[in-house]
């Protein structure tokens, strides 16, 4: 067996555990097997997940920003971090609740074009200008701009090595960013961004609790259930084995 076939046969075994068939969705598997191929199928007779995923913690009926920071994201020390920081530099409120959530598909949704993602999920309930700000640090984030200290990091030599060079697609994207009016508030969370990640510090989400409540509309239904243009990329991350 290869090592993709023997974690797929791990995985049915863990999958027959459960009341209802696991069928992931393609942008799961895609690269590790090849999505033309389409999912494997499902064990016969068993009815496929149509809502809550019981390995994973039951949000409650109408999900806050919050239940999605401790229920559903990974690791949120950084954002929390950046957010602090951003508040000690004195940034405007607004903004220091961009740096709270700049990162937030990474730790929730989907990596690539981690910006984009993130400022579509946060767009309905905050200020035009912070996801404007969110959408376009991930593009800023390879360009210098000395005149406030902000240098290419070192983390991404490492990451992406020396000669990498950002798609064209990105580099448009700062040229658009660098004319734009909110420029600098995008280029703040690069700069709050870049010193936040710091192991020793611990951050409690609480101390946002205020800054959250100012200035993210929080839906009465629950992120997810009321009709905002991101409320169903908000169920998938709460529902992410959905079937349909
Ligand atoms: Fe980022
Ligand atoms: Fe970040």
């Amino acid at each position: 067996m290869t090592t993709l076939e023997r974690a797929e046969a791990a995985e049915r075994a863990m999958s027959e555990e459960l009341e209802r068939a696991v069928v992931k969705s393609a942008i799961y598997t895609s690269g590790e097997r090849d999505p033309r191929e389409g999912a494997p199928p499902r064990p016969p007779g068993k009815k496929v997940m149509m809502g809550a995923d019981p390995r994973l913690p039951k949000m409650p009926d109408k999900p806050t920003l919050f239940d999605f920071f401790k229920l559903r994201f990974g690791p949120t020390q950084h954002m929390m971090q950046s957010a602090r920081l951003a508040q000690k530099n004195v940034l405007p409120e607004k903004l220091v609740l961009a740096c709270l959530v700049h990162d937030i598909a990474v730790a929730g949704f989907i990596r690539g074009d981690h910006g984009y993602w993130a400022a579509q999920l946060v767009e309905p309930y905050v200020d035009e200008e912070a996801s404007w700000a969110i959408r376009y640090h991930q593009a800023l984030r390879f360009f210098p701009d000395e005149s406030v200290g902000y240098a290419y990091p070192k983390s991404y030599i490492d990451l992406f090595g020396e000669d990498f060079v950002p798609d064209p697609y990105i580099q448009r994207d700062y040229q658009y960013a660098l004319n734009h009016k909110w420029y600098m508030s995008a280029r703040q969370i690069c700069v709050n961004d870049l010193y936040a990640f710091d192991p020793n510090v611990k951050v409690e989400l609480e101390e946002f609790t205020d800054v959250v409540g100012r200035h993210f509309k929080q839906p009465k239904e629950g992120l997810g259930f009321d009709a905002s243009p991101s409320s169903h990329m908000w169920r998938t991350i709460m529902w992410p084995t959905k079937y349909l």
